[in-house]
């Protein structure tokens, strides 16, 4: 038996997917250097090792406590066998706060078995909306918001978003996002230890970065189409390769629908984080319809396009990091003009990369501010 299995946890971890991982890879590594006694509860949603396990092992995480190995399903069965499990581990554990992060079907399915049950729900990454509905993402993170006790959200504009929601301001801390935390610490070790620039011939060659694995986008023929069309005309007009490494998700629609790839569009496996994180410092211009690598543009200083009809991250469009384009080939040339000429100085909203520290010195260091 280890010590922590003995001692009374102060804190469980739900993760399931790469975004998980990564975001929460500060902060798991500061619960080990507090000495706190946590749990790392992993559902599974994400399983392929390019998704999942490449990240443990090269962040140097610890193996999680329990896996649900949950996998891939519908999202009510997805999301309803993780309640199941959860909800065992933490009758077990009796943590005395659970945290979550994001906006996935885990985070959803953590947020409602541990606020049913007497223990504490923090929320990282709270206020975020994009305000449409029929992204299964939004439903989480709403929810998610409502039934938790401390809404840890990234910026000010954010927090403004819970309290108009009704939500009590004594809840609610402004920590900026822990995706600042992971970016720090890894973005100097990705310059030393990746090699991804000369596998992919990119050292010398201005290049693009892409990815895309929303929903909305890879499940619809249509959309999936006039993206890759878009990426095309940006990498023509500006003479740029393109580096595609496709979801999963992305991968099984292409040959779903029998998409032809642009030949200009190379297409690789999902990367690890710092080969990836490299890729984001370097590339020209990222072109993207994921939450992360719409901050990690904004934070890298590389322009980005954002190939989605709205974020909820409006933060790095005031800042001018990032443009919305939606999937229309003409509107991602036009926004991919605008950002790479305009000037790359802008300031980071997303915090000081500290986030994960305050977040364990509120939820774990008893400092809520009611308390104070
Ligand atoms: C999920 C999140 C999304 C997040 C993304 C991060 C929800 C509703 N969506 O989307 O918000 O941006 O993770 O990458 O929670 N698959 C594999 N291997 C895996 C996992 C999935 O091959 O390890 C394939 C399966 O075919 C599966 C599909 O990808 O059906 C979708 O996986 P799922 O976890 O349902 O959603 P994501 O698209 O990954
Ligand atoms: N990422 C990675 N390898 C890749 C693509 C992305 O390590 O091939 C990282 C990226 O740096 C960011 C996170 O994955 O930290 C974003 O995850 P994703 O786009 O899957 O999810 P989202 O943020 O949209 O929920």
């Amino acid at each position: 038996m280890t010590v922590r299995d003995k001692q009374p946890t102060d804190v469980a971890i739900i993760l399931g997917t790469r975004p998980e991982i990564i975001k929460l890879a500060p902060l798991i590594r500061e619960c080990e250097n507090r000495d706190l006694n946590f749990i790392l509860i992993h559902t599974g949603q994400h399983y392929s090792e390019s998704l999942d396990s490449v990240f443990f092992e090269q962040l140097d995480l610890p193996e999680p406590d329990y896996n649900l190995e949950i996998g891939s399903d519908s999202h009510g069965e997805q999301t309803g066998r993780m309640i199941q499990g959860i909800e065992r581990i933490l009758l077990e554990s009796t943590p005395d706060v659970v945290l979550v992060q994001g906006d996935t079907n885990s985070v959803l399915a953590g947020a409602i078995a541990s606020s049913k049950l007497p223990i504490e729900l923090g929320h990282i990454e709270a206020g975020l909306r994009s305000f449409d509905d029929e992204m299964p993402e939004e439903v989480n993170r709403v929810l998610t918001d409502h039934a938790a006790d401390y809404l840890f959200a990234p910026t000010e504009d954010s927090a403004q978003l819970l309290r108009n929601e009704g939500l009590p301001d004594d809840c609610i801390y402004v920590t900026g996002n822990t995706v600042v935390d992971a970016v720090e610490e890894h973005s100097q070790l990705a310059l030393h230890r990746s090699d991804v620039l000369t596998e992919f011939e990119l050292a010398e060659n201005p290049f693009a970065l892409v990815t895309a694995h929303r929903a909305e986008n890879v499940d619809n023929q249509h959309r999936f189409q006039q993206l890759l069309s878009g990426i095309e005309s940006v990498a023509e007009e500006f003479n740029l390769s393109v580096l595609y490494p496709i979801h999963p998700r992305a991968r099984s629609r292409l040959d779903e629908f029998d998409i032809e790839i642009p030949d200009v569009i190379e297409l690789v496996e999902p990367l690890d984080y710092l080969d990836f994180l490299l890729l984001e410092q370097s590339a020209s211009i990222i072109l993207t319809d994921s939450g992360g690598v719409q901050e990690e543009a904004c934070i890298l200083q590389t322009p980005c396009v954002t190939l989605r009809d709205n974020t909820e991250r409006p933060e790095t469009l005031d800042v001018g990091s990032n443009l919305l384009a939606g999937v229309d080939p003409n509107e991602i040339l036009t926004c991919a003009r605008e950002m790479i000429d305009s000037e790359h100085n802008w300031d980071n909203p997303f915090g000081d990369g500290t986030a994960s520290e305050q977040i364990l010195n509120i939820s774990c260091g008893k400092t809520r501010k009611s308390a104070e």
